[in-house]
């Protein structure tokens, strides 16, 4: 059973996760005007990584004796100023997430609640893994700049990325 405290953290990382969802929705939708297919699709898999994220936080409220609840979802950007512009917001916001991840980490804590760590431990490694890719993409369009050979390149390698698996069972 989740305290009340730990229910309202949890919430809102879920508001949280299904924002990151809009964002890369709407980045990928940018990524599209910009005839960028590849990063488009890129962006598509990230929302539903972020679905998945969102739906994985939501059962466990549920599963442990709490209230899951939806909140209103704020409007995202449409407009990033460039491809390399929208990795970097995507990088900008998950540096946000994973303090946002950590944050519940302490809660959890602070709580005592052992089952919340155990769960959140999945969040902090995958938000390792979400840095580290956007990481590497950005540098390398930083790297290319405006050469569009090497910029459809770099699309057609993300055009490969692979969609996520789907939501395991929780803890
Ligand atoms: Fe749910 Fe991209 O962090």
């Amino acid at each position: 059973m989740i305290t009340k405290r730990m229910e309202k953290a949890l919430n809102a990382q879920i508001n949280k996760e299904f924002y990151s969802a809009y964002l890369y929705l709407s980045i990928s939708a940018y990524c599209n005007k910009l005839g960028m297919p590849g990063c488009e699709h890129w962006f598509r898999i990230q929302h539903d990584e972020e679905i998945i994220h969102m739906t994985k936080m939501f059962d466990y409220v549920m599963q442990h004796g709490g209230e899951a609840r939806l909140f209103k979802i704020d409007e995202p950007p449409a407009d990033f100023g460039s491809v390399l512009g929208a990795f970097e917001a995507s990088q900008k916001h998950e540096r946000f997430i994973t303090e946002s991840i950590n944050e519940l980490l302490n809660v959890a804590v602070e709580e005592k609640d052992h089952a919340t760590q155990v769960f959140l431990q999945w969040f902090i490694t995958e938000q390792v893994e979400e840095e580290a890719n956007v990481k590497e993409i950005v540098d390398r369009l930083k790297m290319v700049g405006d050469n569009g050979g090497a910029l459809m390149m770099i699309d057609d390698k993300l055009s490969q990325r692979s969609p996520p698996a789907p939501a395991t069972a929780n803890v």
